[in-house]
């Protein structure tokens, strides 16, 4: 399976901090935002990731990341000249996704919880149609809405709906079938301009062929999307990472872990970062298998 983070947009809601900077660049607690979402395609097993952002932006993101190989990771570039919508990435994407099915990720969504590894693998496995991620939240009317019957099936699907029927927002995590790169060919603009990822999953949803997994209450979903969230982000992984002592998205650390590169390597990684706390606790976690 192939994976793509879509980390365009401008940021405005952000503004001032994302006037020279993008968004999912920006630090939550110790590392840049996109880390988070790249971390969650890493626990799914995806190693061939498509990166998408703005064209003033996409370099930040290479200089970053690079070309991947040092994370045991291929990652390809790809513009979104104007915020024509998330569907638009698999449009863009079509070259890099091929023949595969793929998972999308938001660059600005952060997931925690237990068994996320394992819980991917097992979703990525033979998608037939879409995948997607419920998450209960207390206003709903924000977001992407879903309803499913007892055995996971989506039966409707509304996007920012006044009334919504349910209380599980869809999270900014998709996983499809092939198909999808034909669908968001098919789908116009919104009333808002956008090629709506709401709407790629409404023709899954027609075909019944849509499913939604709910991430239940002891995960963790974040939002980036307001200077306090963005914040209130930033100190939840500050908790749990003072607390317990380990990282959470630290992409070399799961790199090491998944198997993409071995102790060595992490420790040689952790080496170049030795100023830092980042760099020393990698060096610690490859000591264990040297
Ligand atoms: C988008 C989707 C929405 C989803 C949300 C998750 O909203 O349209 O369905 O719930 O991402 O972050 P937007 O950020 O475009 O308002």
């Amino acid at each position: 399976m192939k994976g793509i983070v879509l980390a365009g947009g401008n940021g405005s809601r952000l503004y001032p901090l994302t006037h020279a900077v993008s968004k999912q660049l920006l630090p939550v607690y110790n590392k840049p935002m996109i880390y988070y979402p790249l971390s969650v395609l890493m626990l799914g097993g995806i190693r061939e990731i498509l990166v998408i952002s703005t064209p003033s932006h996409v370099g930040l993101f290479q200089g970053l990341l690079g070309d991947g190989s040092r994370l045991g990771l291929s990652i390809e570039y790809a513009e979104q000249t104007q915020a024509n919508g998330i569907a638009e990435a698999f449009v863009i994407g079509e070259k890099f996704i091929g023949d595969d099915p793929v998972a999308l990720v938001l660059g600005d969504n952060i997931f925690h919880g237990p068994g996320l590894s394992a819980l991917l693998s097992e979703q990525c496995r033979d998608v037939d149609g879409c995948v997607l991620f419920g998450y209960a939240v207390k206003d709903p009317e924000r977001y992407g809405v879903g309803v499913t019957d007892g055995r996971g099936e989506l039966v409707s699907l509304e996007e920012k709906p006044a009334r919504p029927q349910s209380n599980l927002a869809i999270t900014g995590l998709y996983l499809y079938d092939n198909g999808v790169v034909d669908i968001a060919r098919e789908i116009r603009p919104s009333a808002r301009g956008e090629l709506e990822i709401t709407d790629v999953n409404r023709a899954y949803l027609q075909q019944g062929r849509a499913r939604m997994v709910d991430l239940g209450r002891g995960f963790a979903w974040l939002d980036t999307g307001t200077h306090d969230s963005l914040l209130q982000a930033g100190q939840y992984i500050q908790v749990l990472e003072e607390r317990q002592g380990v990282r959470i998205a630290c992409l070399e650390e799961i790199a090491f872990r998944m198997g993409f590169i071995d102790a060595a390597a992490c420790h040689a990684l952790g080496g170049e970062l030795r100023n830092s706390d980042y760099g020393a606790y990698l060096m610690a976690i490859a000591s264990t298998d040297l």
